[in-house]
C-alpha cells in the first residue's frame, strides 16, 4: 500500500502529528465546548476530525457521529444527511440505543430504500415543505437529547459553511436554537470559507454569536512534516535524500494535499533512490499531466483575470496588489481592474488571503502559471 494517503484517514501511522491540534480538539470535547475548525482548502481538516474521532473510538466513553453537508442545497437535504448519520451506526450500539432507534424510526418514520451499487440501506426522512421539515429535525433533536442521556456524543458537521447556501433564511437560528437545547452533546463545526464563517460566529446580528471556540489549522511545520516522509519512504525500502525533501516541501508549500500527492507520486514512481533530480521530474510529469485542465480554466475567466492570475503566481504571495509597480511588472491595466479582478478570483475561490498576502490556491496550478 502507498503510504501517502490521498482520501480523508487511514488510520494513525499514515496521518502526520497534529498532535497539538489533536489535544486541543480532545480537550474541547471533554469540556463540551462546541469548536469551530476552518483552514483553506485540503489542508487537512477532514483528516484531523477523523483522527481525533479514531482516538475517542478507542476511549468507548463518547460517541462519534460525523457528516459532510458538501452536497446538501437546502434544509432537506441537510435534515436527511443529518437524520440518516445517526442511524447509520446502528451496529456497534448498545441494545438500548437499538430500541431507541427503533422507536426515533416508527415516529420520524424514514423511507428505507437500499443503495442499488453498494446494497447498503439509504434513509430519507419526510420534508414535503418547510413546516414538516422543521418538525422533522426537531424530532430528530429529541432523539439525539435520549441518546445522549446514556453517553455524551460529539457531532462533527463538514463544510457547516453551505448552510449559509440554503434557500431557506432561518436554518442558523433554528440548528442554533436546537443545539443549545443539548447538555451532552458537543459539535464541531467545520469549514474552509474563513470569511462567511468568522461571520457567522463572531457576527453579533447572527444565531451562531459567539458560541464557539476557534481554531484555524496551518500547514504541518518542516521539522514534522520531514521526519514523517523519509520514514513513509523507508517502510517501502526507498531512500531519499534530505533535500530532496526540503524541495518537495518547498514546491508545495507545505498545503497537506499536494504534499501527499508529490509523495504518492514519488512513491509509486518505482525507483528506489530519490534525489531532487527525481522531484523535478515527477512534479514536472503531474504539471503536464494536469494541463487539460489548465486550459480549461482558461475559459472560465476574463483575459484580465487571467493576467492578474498569472502576476498573482509569480509573486508567490504579494500583499501590495494595486501598487504602479506590481501593475506595471506584470503589464496589468489599472487599478480598478486589478481590484474587479481580485474580487472576482477570491469569489471563484480560485486565489486565496492569507494574512495580507495572495496566493492562487492550487499550489500545482500555480507552478504551471508562472511558467508561463
Ligand atoms: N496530518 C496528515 N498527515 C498526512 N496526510 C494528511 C494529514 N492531514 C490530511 N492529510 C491528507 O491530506 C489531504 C487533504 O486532507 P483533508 O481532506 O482532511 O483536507 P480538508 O481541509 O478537509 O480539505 P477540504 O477543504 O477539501 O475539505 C487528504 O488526502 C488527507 O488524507
Ligand atoms: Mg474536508
Amino acid at each position: 500500500m502507498n503510504p501517502f494517503i490521498l482520501k480523508d484517514y487511514a488510520g494513525p501511522g499514515y496521518f502526520c502529528n497534529r498532535d497539538n491540534e489533536t489535544k486541543r480538539l480532545i480537550n474541547a470535547i471533554a469540556n463540551q465546548r462546541n469548536l469551530t475548525l476552518s483552514s483553506i482548502r485540503k489542508m487537512g481538516k477532514t483528516g484531523l476530525i477523523h483522527h481525533v474521532f479514531h482516538q475517542l473510538g478507542n476511549s468507548k466513553e463518547i460517541d462519534t457521529i460525523y457528516f459532510d453537508i458538501y452536497y446538501t442545497e437546502s434544509l432537506s437535504g441537510f435534515i436527511n444527511k443529518f437524520g440518516s448519520s445517526l442511524l447509520a451506526e446502528k451496529e456497534s450500539f448498545s441494545e438500548k440505543i437499538k430500541r431507541m432507534i427503533n422507536s426515533f424510526i416508527r415516529s420520524i418514520r424514514p423511507t428505507i430504500s437500499f443503495d442499488s451499487l453498494t446494497g447498503s440501506p439509504t434513509f430519507s426522512f419526510n420534508t414535503e415543505n418547510e413546516a414538516t421539515g422543521i418538525r422533522t429535525m426537531e424530532e430528530i433533536f429529541g432523539f439525539l437529547q435520549e441518546r445522549s442521556l446514556e453517553k455524551p456524543v460529539v457531532i462533527a458537521i463538514d463544510e457547516f459553511q453551505q448552510i449559509a447556501n440554503y434557500p431557506e433564511n432561518n436554518v442558523e437560528a433554528l440548528l442554533r436554537t436546537n443545539t443549545q437545547k443539548l447538555q451532552n452533546v458537543t459539535f464541531i463545526y467545520s469549514g474552509s470559507d474563513k470569511q462567511l464563517l468568522t461571520s457567522m460566529f463572531t457576527d453579533a446580528k447572527r444565531p451562531f454569536y459567539q458560541s464557539t471556540e476557534f481554531m484555524h489549522l496551518e500547514e504541518i511545520p518542516e521539522d514534522e512534516y520531514s521526519p514523517f516522509i523519509k520514514a513513509k519512504f523507508n517502510t517501502g525500502s526507498i531512500s531519499i535524500e534530505d533535500e530532496a525533501i526540503e524541495n518537495i516541501l518547498k514546491l508545495t508549500r507545505r498545503h497537506t494535499y499536494y504534499v501527499q500527492f508529490l509523495c504518492n507520486k514519488l512513491y509509486g514512481s518505482g525507483k528506489e533512490e530519490i534525489d531532487t533530480e527525481t522531484v523535478k521530474q515527477i512534479y514536472s510529469d503531474i504539471l503536464k499531466e494536469n494541463e487539460v485542465y489548465y486550459s480549461e480554466y482558461r475559459d472560465l475567466i476574463t483575459k484580465p483575470q487571467w493576467n492578474l492570475l498569472i502576476a498573482l503566481a509569480k509573486e508567490e504571495g504579494i500583499s501590495k496588489v494595486t501598487t504602479s509597480a506590481f501593475i506595471k511588472n506584470h503589464d496589468l491595466n489599472n487599478t480598478s481592474t486589478v481590484r474587479r479582478g481580485i474580487q472576482s478570483l477570491m469569489d471563484k475561490k480560485m486565489i486565496y488571503k492569507r494574512d495580507t498576502k495572495y496566493f492562487v490556491y492550487d499550489v500545482f496550478f500555480a507552478k504551471w502559471l508562472e511558467r508561463l
